[in-house]
């Protein structure tokens, strides 16, 4: 986001706000809750969504040195390891080892070696991902070849900071991989220099798209949020533009904007005056607040469940060395409660909303017309998951 387009989004939210409105869509929408409860569906996601096309996993800043490394599993519980190699380059590799297919590391886990050795024979690997080192291997593995037993690998790529992966083995990555504008956004965002503060991984028994919808339309503020955030926000208001592969960047004005026309527009700050969201792809969510970022991972393990994992990137610390000050600790320490907090509120709705959907008490589901990013959503959902191919399973109303 270049400083005209914030100029020009603040504007826009200013004039929204002065008539009262916020950004529409022409239609309501209406879905079956199958779509959100059923094996079949979930499968169509599995090969249309998630292993068909590249999916922002992370950034590389959460394996900042050399040798660090970040295990997390992906979609369907696919076992991927983040590494820094030798040359600094960030690879993402299945956390398998090529034995007997052993985790090398435990899911979720991080911190930084030279080797990873598998914990069931010892088998050891490279950041590079080569086997280097097998007990026996002469032996046991005269016919084998060590050269051709490394760590299968991904193909990733870093954009601005952002790591794109293909979970397809082997197949490469498209030459643009986000929006120029989304580009544009994690440089705003400055997530090359952001750094991690901490991370927190649960489970939650709802269907990830149940968990992003509550992510963003901001009709929900003043009631499901009514303590928390409803206090600072311009309740149902928000302004989002979208571009192709489920991109979409959302911005939720706080009551500072308000203030925007008394000030020079020289000091116009959309870091304090809304939160932004960069929502990509299924599953992967930025929520840019005045001095801190949530990253939001969603990955879905089955149509009822899913494993969330909030990390808070937060600025380098202001005096410079590796540790932040006891006041900026402080601070980000709020804010890591507070945004889970936050969090738990959307995600208790959405277990509710799920074990209603699968008692098949309520059959459908409605968008209203402020809820805009929610049909936008669902058209791109349906065409990348190719519901024309499955007209029948459209619901009729
Ligand atoms: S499974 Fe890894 S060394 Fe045997
Ligand atoms: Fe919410």
């Amino acid at each position: 986001m270049d400083r005209q387009t914030e100029i020009r989004l603040i504007k826009e939210i200013l004039a929204l706000k002065e008539k009262g409105e916020t950004q529409y869509d022409e239609f309501t929408q209406t879905h079956s809750t199958e779509r959100y409860i059923s094996e079949e569906w979930f499968k169509r996601e599995k090969e249309e969504m998630f292993f068909g096309r590249p999916m922002a996993i992370g950034i590389a800043n959460e394996v900042p040195k050399v040798g660090d490394y970040q295990s997390l599993d992906w979609f369907n519980g696919l076992p991927l390891l983040m590494v820094r190699d030798k040359d600094r380059q960030v690879r993402v590799y299945a956390n398998a080892c090529r034995h007997r297919n052993a985790r090398l590391v435990e899911n979720g886990s991080s911190g930084c070696r030279k080797r990873f050795s598998c914990p069931y024979h010892a088998w050891t690997y490279s950041t590079e991902g080569q086997l280097v080192g097998a007990p026996d291997f002469d032996r046991g593995f005269s016919d084998m070849d060590k050269e051709k037993l490394g760590l299968i690998e991904f193909n990733s790529r870093v954009v601005n900071g952002v790591v794109f992966v293909n979970l397809n083995v082997g197949e490469p990555l498209p030459e643009n991989l986000v929006a120029d504008e989304m580009a544009s956004g994690f440089n705003y965002l400055n997530l090359e220099k952001q750094e991690v503060y901490k991370r927190r991984s649960y489970v939650i028994k709802s269907n990830w798209k149940i968990l992003s919808e509550g992510g963003i339309e901001a009709y929900h503020f003043n009631v499901a949020h009514r303590n928390t955030l409803a206090p600072f926000f311009l309740g149902n208001l928000a302004t989002w533009e979208s571009w192709d592969g489920m991109e979409l960047r959302m911005i939720l004005p706080k009551k500072p904007i308000l203030d925007a026309n008394e000030l020079p527009e020289a000091q116009w700050d959309m870091r304090k005056m809304a939160n932004i969201i960069y929502s990509m792809g299924p599953s992967m969510l930025f929520l840019a607040q005045p001095d801190n970022i949530s990253m939001i991972k969603m990955v879905p393990l089955g149509p009822g469940e899913t494993r969330i994992e909030e990390v808070l990137l937060v600025n380098p610390p202001k005096g410079g060395g590796d540790s932040w000050s006891e006041e900026e600790m402080k601070i980000h320490e709020t804010n890591h409660t507070l945004v889970n907090l936050i969090l738990m509120e959307d995600w208790v709705l959405g277990e509710a909303i799920q074990a209603n959907m699968e008692s098949g008490a309520v059959k459908e589901i409605h968008f209203g017309r402020f809820e805009s990013a929610l049909t936008w959503f669902h058209n791109e959902y349906e065409k990348i998951i190719g519901l024309d191919r499955h007209a029948s399973e459209r619901c009729s109303s």
